[in-house]
């Protein structure tokens, strides 16, 4: 797949700063809304993107919630326009948190899609296990990736994003088909319930960004949501995660970012991509457990006191500071 993709970019592997149908790869300068309303309608089949939440983040102003659900509308709006008629949008997103109490954004954002006549097609659950120490709630452990298309003629593939079945043995026990495997060979769907580990410090794709996509997020989102040659457009790029997973697997990739320094990285991290020294964590690689792969750190220190022991058996926690929108 990578060398076809590779293959498809490289007589043109130019990084363009403007956006036209013809490039293969855009890396906009500035606000997302101006790069949207450079783009044609009807043109761009996979819409990805994860947006700044509300929560007083290093590259976004903490607004009040009615006028930053005003400013998504209008990035959303935009969206809409310039979707194909097969095409998809994908909205990765969390929580809003004002003085402890959390207002969970694909629930305050669906009026924004459906009110475009948008059809949500699946809520998908981003479970990961890193992340902020809560005191006074359940922390974190998962967010959303609200997915919409545009019309009922959608582009779905299933075989590319197949995993493998839990009993691939199995087999019909009885009617016509008794004593054949009841599985498909090529995998189940993998459902809506993705576990994959977010991009803490010790992630191999780790920068100085604060939130960024894993690779094999949305590669699962390319495959599953484009054909090769098609567009996949991320308006809040960050360090170009969209656009890496596009390029792998021979679609174009575009998008925006308003900070200098994670644009730079986006174009670096877009160049090793190009040139195969991106280091990345490999899709479908099953989870690391520590407690299967015999870590000497799961061996609780305190054996004197059962329930500690038995907690840190099975549950090896990453150390993070707390902070103080938990
Ligand atoms: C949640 S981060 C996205 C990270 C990205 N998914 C990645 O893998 O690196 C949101 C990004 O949007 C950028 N941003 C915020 N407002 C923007 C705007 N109006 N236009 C373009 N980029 C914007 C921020 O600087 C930030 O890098």
């Amino acid at each position: 797949m990578k060398l076809r993709a590779q293959s498809l970019l490289n007589t043109t592997a130019t990084i363009s700063r403007e956006y036209s149908l013809s490039e293969h790869i855009v890396l906009y300068s500035g606000d997302c809304i101006d790069l949207l309303k450079s783009i044609p309608d009807d043109s761009i089949q996979l819409i990805v993107t994860s947006p700044p939440y509300n929560i007083g983040k290093e590259y976004e102003k903490k607004l009040d919630l009615a006028v930053y659900l005003q400013e998504q509308a209008q990035v959303i709006a935009e969206c809409a326009r310039v979707l194909s008629p097969r095409g998809s949008i994908c909205w990765q997103v969390g929580n809003y948190v004002q003085k402890g109490a959390i207002v969970p954004l694909d629930a305050v954002l669906y009026p924004v899609f459906s009110n475009l006549s948008l059809k949500m097609r699946n809520r998908i659950i981003w479970h990961f296990e890193h992340g902020l120490h809560c005191s006074r709630r359940f922390s974190g452990r998962y967010e959303t990736i609200v997915w919409y298309t545009k019309t009922d003629d959608y582009v779905f593939n299933l075989d590319p994003v197949r995993t493998p079945q839990k009993y691939p043995g199995k087999k019909h026990f009885k009617g016509p088909n008794a004593g054949q495997y009841s599985c498909n060979p090529l995998g189940k769907n993998p459902g809506d319930l993705w576990v994959i580990p977010n991009v803490k410090s010790n992630h191999v794709e780790k920068t100085e960004h604060p939130c960024q996509f894993p690779v094999e997020l949305i590669e699962r989102l390319v495959l599953s949501l484009t054909n090769e040659g098609d567009w996949v457009l991320d308006p809040f790029l960050g360090t170009g995660t969209t656009s890496i997973a596009a390029i792998r697997h021979g679609r174009r990739g575009a998008g925006a970012e308003i900070v200098q320094k994670y644009l730079d990285i986006a174009r670096e991290r877009i160049h090793q991509e190009l040139d195969g020294t991106l280091r990345t964590r490999p899709m479908g690689r099953p989870v690391y457990d520590p407690v299967e792969a015999r870590s000497k750190l799961t061996f609780a220190p305190w054996k004197e006191d059962p329930k500690q022991t038995a907690l840190f058996e099975r549950s090896p926690e990453c150390t993070e500071a707390e902070d103080e929108d938990c």
